[in-house]
């Protein structure tokens, strides 16, 4: 009797052990979002306050050597008066608060996020076996291979261009975005597909973080302590990725948050909609930047912004799934009966396919008449209409009847328009 017991005891652990391991997973998941997105509005609050007070910088007379500029602000009950030393001060301060862990954090966080939600589970958010059927690793290395080929490729090209014009190497930051955005709108899901052109922007900007200007600013400080002259070069490199850190961070904030969306994010050109954004977003920040020097602000930039915003508008409706193409034509070859497909498929092969063909046998034809392919089931069945009027109601196909096309084909060809009709309307 007591072993029933026992069973039932056991049932009742491991069916709680199961639910407090869901439970674990949800409240992980939550908690590190929540570190993520706190991480992240600190870093990218501290890089829109830093891009700012540069550009309110003044000159003034009686500012102390090196200095290249002062900003006057209030917060908070109590005034602010900074100074900035370009290259540096001449000598170096005792205290120096370095803005990094925002970065780090926040790039830790996401990090963790994607191998929790996308790499875990993969076959759900990745993987689309319509397009690729990849086993769950191969999904997981070409996304590292992409956040790794993204960051060599953006630093390459940011070196090459350091003398060159400034629109070469941002129209080439565009190009191998958008570019990426296709590829891996082609081999993941539409979901998988954008989540990677977040990670890969925003490992971006934590590597120019990491790899660029911290350790530029590490140089600098040697420098100082050895009492050299510091090398003004790191600054001007930090102001460049510093400066495109600023222009990625509102695409880079909209595909993360646009998960929610399928709309958006989960239709045939959503790439296309990354690499607009990437435009829009730069215009915003544009915006401000001139704004914040104290200028009048560039209005025009609203032209261009709602220009593009009616275009992405409208790419995601043109991008949604065609239902009825789409699904009839694949189920109605499964439905046909198989000899009646068969035998009107030999002949339009045989009497057609000469001229309607992606690259034709007929002399000096360079491709199908009228676009019109007439090669496999899928091409016969989705011009049944058109053939049934050009070779069963008429004589106009083949033209002059030069293919020799005999009344009881026509028949036959009339048949599989007829039971294409039948399928259609039930
Ligand atoms: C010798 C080459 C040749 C052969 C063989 C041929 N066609 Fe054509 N087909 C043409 C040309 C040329 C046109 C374009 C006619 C025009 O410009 O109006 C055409 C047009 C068509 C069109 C499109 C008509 C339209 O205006 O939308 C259909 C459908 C078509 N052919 C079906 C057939 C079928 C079915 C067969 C076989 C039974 C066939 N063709 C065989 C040359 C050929």
């Amino acid at each position: 009797m007591y072993h029933y017991y026992y069973l039932l005891l056991a049932i009742v652990l491991i069916e709680g052990a199961n639910f407090l391991i869901f439970l674990l997973e949800e409240w992980t998941e939550l908690i590190l979002r929540w570190f993520h997105v706190i991480a992240s509005i600190a870093w990218i609050g501290s890089s829109f306050y830093f891009i700012a007070l540069d550009l309110s910088l003044k000159q003034n007379k009686n500012l102390p050597d090196k200095s290249h500029g002062e900003a006057w602000q209030v917060h908070g009950g109590g005034f602010y008066h900074l100074v900035k030393y370009l290259v540096a001060p001449s000598k170096m301060p005792s205290e120096l608060t370095w803005f990094k862990w925002e970065a780090y954090a926040t790039w830790v966080s996401g990090f963790a996020l994607l191998a929790l939600i996308y790499y875990a589970g993969a076959e759900l958010y990745m993987i689309d076996i319509v397009k690729y059927d990849l086993e769950k690793y191969e999904a997981v290395m070409i996304s590292l291979l992409g956040v790794v080929f993204g960051w060599v490729i953006y630093d390459f090209v940011c070196r090459l261009s350091l003398k060159t014009n400034v629109y070469v190497l941002i129209s080439s930051i565009f190009i191998l975005i958008t570019v990426m955005s296709w590829a891996y709108s082609e081999i993941f899901s539409y979901r998988g597909a954008f989540m990677q052109i977040g990670t890969v922007l925003g490992t971006i900007m934590v590597a120019n973080v990491l790899m660029i200007i911290i350790p530029g600013q590490k140089k600098v400080v040697a420098s100082l302590l050895a009492n050299e002259t510091p090398n003004p070069i790191h600054g001007a490199i930090a102001k460049q990725r510093s400066l495109h850190n600023n222009y990625l961070t509102l695409p880079v904030i909209f595909i993360m948050i646009s998960n929610h969306y399928p709309l958006i994010y989960a239709t045939k050109y959503s790439w296309i909609i990354i690499s607009i954004i990437l435009i829009i977003g730069a215009l915003i920040r544009h915006f401000f930047n001139i704004k914040h020097t104290g200028a009048k602000p560039p209005y025009w930039v609203c032209v261009p912004i709602i220009i593009l915003g009616s275009i992405i508008f409208y790419i995601s409706d043109l991008g949604k799934p065609k239902l009825n193409n789409v699904k009839n034509t694949a189920t109605l070859i499964e439905l046909i009966p198989e000899k009646t497909l068969v035998s009107a498929q030999e002949i339009i092969v045989s009497k057609c396919s000469m001229c309607h063909a992606k690259e034709p046998l007929w002399e000096k034809m360079k491709n199908a008449p009228k676009l019109v392919n007439l090669e496999t089931p899928t091409d016969i069945i989705n011009n049944i209409d058109n053939i049934y009027k050009q070779s069963v109601l008429s004589y106009a196909m083949p033209p002059g009847n030069i293919s020799f096309l005999k009344e009881n084909e026509r028949s036959l060809i009339n048949q599989l328009y007829m039971s294409v009709h039948n399928l259609k309307n039930k």
